[in-house]
């Protein structure tokens, strides 16, 4: 491993960031690691566009740890809509309330410490500590692994547990002698990730940019560019069809609010069957097209205590559209089915609630049922709400 780049690397990613890194984002220069904590989390998943936009929003919605435990979840989901992956809003709720709880209401600044809280991970604390306390901890997501795989050209699969060490400990070596410079050290590597070293279009194989490092990386030189780093083959996701219940009385659609635990757990969504492997069942309406009943599909979808209040109302189902969504680990296509009601029954359950269109932005949806419900709205004269 060469020892002048061990060395310099530091020093060199900070010159490349005064250059070319991104600079002047608004969660930049900030040391209130409350604020830090929350562009973290928001950046894990979502574009920095669209983080430039939502992340505002939420600060002024929950400007302080303390609002922010103190508000419902739900409150915190509706904040969060559209920015998927939903389990991070209720990671970041319960995160607030543990730092309320356990830690009187301030960060802790040891990233030990940090990675004990609901949904910091070890490299979100690394960042943190680094953003908000100046702590020479080292950061180790995606884009870092491989970063360090190509420029010291570490052959292993970095799913392995042998070679995640070994980078964590390399990532460790690396970190600027002085504490001060860890914010800025931390967001160029990450930078230079993001924008420079890329998985597909890096850019010492474009030819349009002079990379800092082109002379000492192990893959640049070997030419191993695009095989570094290593993964091991990953199965397709399994795939799976559900039917869902579009129960519409005039302007409003039944809603239900989804277990804590499942998929968009808390996010309140239609009224879903439970899921069949796609490649065993065949779809409920290539399965039985004609004869599919009412009552034989609310049955699917809803609390079986539901099924007889629901059924006061409807008399008709007609099949709408298929739509396909793309988990991390799973593949899903919901078949949506129009059931208009005579009746807006009243349920015995509090998960169950009609929502009016024009009321859907307050409640957390999941965003293609988001999209498909803003469809229906559109269509009949409304405005888009978010
Ligand atoms: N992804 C995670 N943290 C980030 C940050 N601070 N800047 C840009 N992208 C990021």
């Amino acid at each position: 491993m060469s020892e002048a780049l061990i060395q310099n690397f530091a020093n060199k990613l900070i010159a490349w960031h005064g250059k070319n890194g991104r600079q002047g984002l608004p969660w930049q220069s900030i040391r209130d690691p409350y604020a830090v904590w929350v562009s973290e989390i928001m950046l894990q998943q979502t574009q920095v566009a669209t983080v430039l936009e939502r992340y505002p929003r939420f600060m002024k919605r929950f400007p302080t740890v303390k609002k922010l435990a103190a508000a419902p979840l739900d409150d915190v989901l509706a904040e969060w809509a559209g920015l998927g992956y939903y389990t991070r809003a209720r990671n970041l709720h319960a995160c607030a309330r543990q730092v309320i709880e356990e830690f009187g209401g301030k960060f802790p600044n040891d990233p030990v410490l940090l990675e004990q809280l609901k949904g910091i991970g070890r490299s979100t604390a690394g960042a943190i500590a680094a953003f908000a306390f100046h702590e020479r901890a080292p950061i180790l997501d995606a884009n870092v692994k491989r970063i360090l795989a190509r420029l010291f050209g570490i052959e292993g699969a970095i799913q392995e547990k042998a070679v995640n060490d070994a980078l964590w400990s390399l990532a460790k070596t690396l970190l600027p002698k002085k504490a001060a410079d860890m914010p800025v050290y931390t967001q160029a590597l990450m930078d230079f990730g993001a924008t420079w070293c890329t998985s597909r279009k890096p850019v010492c194989l474009s030819g349009t940019k002079k990379c800092p490092f082109a002379k000492e990386c192990q893959a640049n030189l070997s030419d191993q560019v695009l095989l570094l780093p290593r993964k091991v083959a990953k199965a397709k996701s399994p795939e799976f069809n559900c039917d869902m219940l579009l129960l519409r009385h005039g302007d409003s659609v039944l809603l239900q609010r989804r277990p804590e635990k499942a998929i968009w757990g808390g996010l309140w969504s239609l009224p879903e069957s439970a899921w069949r492997a796609k490649e065993k069942s065949a779809k409920l309406s290539d399965e039985n097209p004609i004869n599919l009943t009412v009552k034989a599909l609310l049955k699917l979808a809803l609390p079986e205590e539901s099924v007889s209040t629901a059924l006061k109302g409807c008399k008709s189902i007609e099949r709408g559209v298929e739509i396909k969504h793309v988990f991390t680990h799973r593949r899903l296509w919901m078949q949506i089915w129009h059931v208009p009601s005579s009746d807006s029954v009243t349920f015995s359950s509090d998960d169950l609630r009609w929502v009016s269109l024009r009321q859907l932005g307050k409640y957390g949806l999941p965003q293609p049922i988001k999209l498909l419900l803003q469809g229906l709205s559109l269509a009949r004269g409304g405005e888009p709400r978010n």
